[in-house]
């Protein structure tokens, strides 16, 4: 019987919010924490036990990515994780990419790791109702050691941008993220209505002047200028500029796109005043984590300060070590 032991890791995004469904540009890392599934492939049935808790999602999850993966092949496997779950570090996307990189080692096939993605995103779509977009599980997939992805959201075109030595710290807000599905949904579709009303294919496409008078849409098109410009300063080694366009990022999604909570707000002035460059609210916002950038070396100190943790940047998906 084939044995199966593969590992997908977390994400936590630098900047770039509620721009990847906007056909815009997010800057993602995989994270050292991951889910992982150990066992082994069966004929068809499928036996998960989820031993760091799991709920009627993860198993439908499970299902939907098999089904969206169109094999047929099942397994008898243990799922741990150490993402911290539903706190905004893609605990749900690392546990589908996990399981697809069980199925198709089970099965014995290697479909294109964009391919993997775009089935968990529909996957977990289907499995939760959250219209979510293709970040999360494209980071999981495509991670790269040490470095942050560039990714265009319409090509999925990925560049790897080195982190050197900045650290960076992540703080969980403990909040839960109640409004975040609905809000999520809505946010989304305003998205939409706005670009199809300018004739364009997505709001990725339009000036700042097309959308100057309306907030949601200008954080989407401010966002995606800030998201180049922070590669190109992270490129540079310039974290004093990434950390200033973090504080802009965290500005526009509280005032214009409205998904930050004052705790998140809170959290984001302690780390800069226990030394951060910047910080912002990262992932889809009422709740969850916020990131924070810190100088070379300063890491550890700002996040015993803040109740954080620091994230090294990791490959993607794969067979696990060992
Ligand atoms: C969630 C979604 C992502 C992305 C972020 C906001 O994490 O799953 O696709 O839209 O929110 O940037």
């Amino acid at each position: 019987m084939r044995e199966i032991a593969v590992r997908a890791p977390g994400r936590v995004n630098l900047i770039g919010d509620h721009t990847d469904y906007n056909d815009g540009f997010v800057l993602p890392l995989a994270i050292d924490r991951d889910c992982r599934v150990t066992g082994h492939a069966t004929d068809g049935e499928l036996r998960l036990r989820f031993l760091d808790g799991g709920d009627d999602n993860s198993h439908r999850i499970a299902e939907a990515v098999r089904e969206a993966l169109h094999l047929r092949v099942g397994l008898d496997a243990d799922v741990t994780s150490t993402v911290p779950i539903g706190s905004g570090l893609s605990s749900s996307s690392a546990l589908a990419v996990a399981l697809a990189n069980a199925f198709c080692s089970a099965a014995d096939v290697a479909p294109p790791p964009d391919e993997v993605a775009r089935a968990c995103q529909a996957a977990e779509t289907a499995a939760t109702g959250v219209p979510g977009g293709i970040m999360d599980q494209l980071t999981s997939v495509r991670g790269r050691a040490g470095c942050a992805l560039l990714i265009d959201c319409r090509t999925l075109e990925v560049t790897p941008v080195p982190i050197g030595k900045l650290d960076v710290v992540v703080v969980d807000s403990g909040l839960p993220r109640r409004l975040a599905h609905s809000a999520y949904a809505e946010r989304r579709a305003h998205c939409e209505a706005v670009s199809k009303g300018l004739g364009l294919r997505a709001l990725r496409d339009a000036t700042l002047e097309q959308v100057a008078d309306d907030p949601r849409a200008r954080h989407v098109v401010t966002e995606n200028a800030r998201v180049l410009a922070a590669a190109d300063a992270l490129r540079a080694g310039d974290g004093e500029a990434v950390g200033k366009l973090m504080l802009e990022s965290h500005a526009s999604l509280r005032d214009d796109y409205e998904v930050s909570t004052r705790e998140l707000d809170v959290l984001v002035e302690r780390l800069v005043a226990a030394g951060a460059l910047g910080a912002r609210l990262t992932g889809a916002g009422f709740g969850g984590c916020v990131v924070g950038l810190a100088p070379p070396g300063r890491g550890e100190d700002i996040a015993v300060a803040v109740g954080g943790f620091v994230v090294r940047a990791v490959d993607g998906a794969g067979p696990m070590a060992g």
